[in-house]
């Protein structure tokens, strides 16, 4: 940062700015770039200029604005967009946030109907307004649409390779046998709830704040469920205008939910990770989503897994930040609010990429059913020794304590589970049959758990119907 010296006496800069009327002095260099947020802000141009489209429309029907200088004011809007899109747009030195860019430009354009655009609107809420439509049109056009297509590439895995069984793991010890598909579908589950949490947020979110001025209301009467019609906000109109122009619960939801999701992503990249490594060899990684080290030519690093249980951390980060901004905020509109965006946008940008790298590391990585089927072991199965004896009539914890006896009983003999005669199991409990060594079987074990939600076969597979019904849904 460079020097600088506090700021006397007149100054053009004060005179040009928006609020510049009771202003003598200019700004300190330092704190000019210290309170702009063009540089950030400028991401809302297209939000912002619609919320100014409908705003003077609403200035028409208050009476405040004729309809040709309502067409004067949309013409200008339209060509301030064009500057925008094409990339010709260009910042004043006085312009501190894209709604003063936008305004300036648009007078510029237009001349004195843009005088009048403004009125009874504030920068309150206009950039509540603003936030709340970026983050709409964010998440039913981006992140929405790219968690159903992860979403999607998991259930249409565990469909097509149903027949591969693994070790489920519990404190990471292997517990119990499962199908690679129920793994698949359990991170399915955690993100269609991911999905689910985003959709309330974004009907938290379509609630129009506009017509709160700078934080008593309105004072021409604007029609503000007209507003909220004529921008998309499908929730309404906000109730009290000290709240609304404050309000940043539906970012700071969104920061939670994205959190979440990066939670749930880390842990399915904390998963692969072991699972791609030599000692576990259950998948392994296509080329396009693994790096090389520079030192070791035999090394292949799941480096897209890494970066999505470490981006996790930021969006983390971003959700506390926010909350922090928020906390002991005396009511209504203060400056702190303006640290919003920075955070949001950031966890937007790294939560769709995360959710897309997820997608295509899961889409091409490569199942290898024999390791996942050789780091399985008839340990695993003692609790199926357990319900063996609970369907011979032995309450479950007697039937626990046998098979815990078992277990014991083969450690002692230095030998597996399976290994036991059945002589060796009469020595437990005179429950068990001869068929008792017909139990060592990883298929016959997994289809136990038929009922709803299991690992068994059927099971999965209603599994995957109610995620295909339910993505049918969405895309409705
Ligand atoms: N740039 C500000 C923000 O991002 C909006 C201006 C708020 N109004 C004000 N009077 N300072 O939140």
């Amino acid at each position: 940062m460079s020097e600088s010296k506090p700021a006397t006496g007149e100054s053009k800069v004060s005179e040009s700015k928006l609020w510049g009327g009771r202003f003598t002095g200019g700004l300190d260099p330092l704190m000019q770039a210290f309170n702009d947020s063009l540089s950030f802000d400028k991401r809302m141009w297209r939000q912002d200029l619609r919320g100014s489209r409908a705003y003077a429309t609403a200035l028409v029907g208050a009476g405040l604005l004729t309809e040709a200088e309502a067409s004067e004011l949309h013409r200008g809007l339209d060509l301030v967009a064009a500057e925008w899109q094409s990339g010709s747009f260009v910042p004043a030195p006085s312009d501190e946030d894209i709604h003063t860019a936008n305004e300036r430009r648009l007078k510029e354009l237009v001349g004195a109907p843009a005088a009048k655009l403004h009125t009874g609107r504030s920068r309150n809420d206009q950039v509540a307004t603003d936030i709340r439509l970026w983050l709409m049109d964010y998440l039913s056009d981006e992140l929405l649409p790219q968690l159903r297509r992860l979403i999607n590439t998991l259930v249409s895995r565990a469909e097509s390779e149903t027949g591969v069984l693994m070790p489920g793991y519990t404190h990471l010890q292997r517990a119990q046998p499962v199908r690679w598909s129920h793994w698949l579908l359990s991170y399915a589950s955690m993100l269609r709830r991911d999905c689910q949490r985003l959709a309330d947020c974004r009907a938290r979110t379509a609630v129009c704040p506009l017509g709160s001025g700078a934080l008593a209301g309105n004072p021409f009467g604007v029609d503000r469920q007209a507003l909220a019609d004529a921008l998309g906000f499908t929730s309404g109109v906000t109730w009290n205008s000290l709240d609304a122009v404050a309000d940043r619960d539906f970012a700071s939801e969104f920061q939670f939910a994205a959190a979440m999701l990066g939670n749930h992503l880390s842990r399915l990249a904390e998963d692969l990770i072991l699972f791609c490594s030599k000692e576990f060899g259950f998948v392994t990684l296509s080329d396009a989503y693994s790096t090389g080290s520079s030192l070791m030519p035999q090394k292949k690093n799941a480096d897209s897994l890494e970066l999505i249980r470490g981006k996790t951390g930021r969006l983390c980060g971003h959700l506390v930040s926010l909350l922090m901004v928020q906390k002991s905020l005396p009511s209504a509109f203060n400056k702190d609010l303006q640290e919003d965006k920075e955070g949001l946008f950031d966890s937007a940008d790294t939560v769709s990429a995360v959710v897309r790298i997820a997608d295509g590391v899961v889409a091409t990585l490569t199942v290898h059913p024999e390791a996942c089927a050789g780091a399985l072991s008839c340990d695993m199965l003692a609790t199926d020794l357990a319900y063996y004896l609970v369907r011979r009539g032995v309450p479950f914890r007697e039937a626990h304590a046998a098979s815990g006896r078992c277990v014991a009983l083969a450690e002692a003999k230095a030998c597996q589970l399976h290994q036991l005669t059945f002589e060796d199991f009469r020595t437990v409990s005179e429950k068990f049959g001869e068929d008792v060594t017909q139990l060592w079987d990883f298929e016959t074990s997994v289809e136990q758990y038929g009922a709803f939600g299991g690992t068994a076969l059927e099971s999965v597979r209603q599994q995957v119907a109610a995620f295909r019904r339910w993505l049918g849904d969405e895309q409705k």
